[in-house]
């Protein structure tokens, strides 16, 4: 599949950086290339790891105008959905694993104006958010069990954003991004890309190899091989 570089969208994963400089490191960033800026927020319980809150999200957010991309990783986020609401991202992706009830979270994400996105453990089967789709912007595919940046992609994301990717074409809903999360690096783009992916969180490839402008360049050339 041709796909033009401009169709892809980066987001750099924050935790992955440094987050006692992140609020002056964001005012570098280069809007062209960094299209999002991918937000963990994790609770310790979902995820065996700890990271940040609404409270510093919203810090942050003082000190870019690059749209935020929230990716919870947080039991029922039901519960605190409405913190997150208020910052006015553009997406709020909960996890399918996390919740007995996803469609009234998108639904309430949605009727706020804000994308929403629902997330895909490594092992759980892509048709299980089938009948969700119609309340999603976004499905998030990852390519990592959640919980810590620097893990080796899982090569079976490949196949299952194709299998989703093959759905929504099938079922007209083209409008529909797929996003993939963890262990993205110009290694393996390009076979995340042509499967059907659209949205690329890349957290240690963007933040441990220098400049992050000429990072995000390189990665969304290697996209297009
Ligand atoms: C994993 C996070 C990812 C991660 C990405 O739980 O959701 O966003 O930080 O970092 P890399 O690209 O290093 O896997
Ligand atoms: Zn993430």
């Amino acid at each position: 599949m041709l796909m033009n570089s401009k169709n892809i969208i980066i987001s750099p994963s924050i935790i992955a950086g440094d987050l006692s400089t992140i609020g002056r490191d964001v005012a570098g960033f280069d809007p062209e290339v960094i299209d999002l800026l991918h937000m963990d927020v994790m609770d310790g319980n979902f995820v065996p790891n700890l990271t940040f809150g609404p409270g510093f999200i919203k810090d942050l957010k003082k000190h870019t105008d690059i749209p935020l991309d929230i990716h919870l990783m947080i039991e029922k986020p039901e519960n605190s959905l409405e913190k997150y609401i208020e910052l006015k991202p553009e997406y709020i992706v909960i996890h399918y694993e996390s919740t007995k009830f996803p469609a009234r979270s998108l639904k309430l994400i949605r009727e706020n104006g804000i994308k929403s996105g629902i997330a895909l453990n490594p092992a759980t089967p892509v048709e299980a958010v089938f009948d969700l789709i119609e309340y999603c912007d976004m499905i998030l595919v990852m390519s990592v069990d959640p919980g810590f940046y620097g893990q080796s992609f899982m090569k079976g994301a490949v196949s299952r954003i194709r299998k989703l990717k093959e759905y929504l074409v099938s079922t007209d809903y083209t409008n529909v991004k797929i996003q993939v999360d963890g262990g993205i690096s110009e290694m393996n783009i390009r076979d995340v890309v042509s499967a059907g992916a659209d949205v690329i969180v890349a957290g240690s490839s963007l933040f441990k190899g220098g400049d992050i402008n000429q990072s995000a360049v390189k990665l969304k050339k290697a996209a297009l091989g």
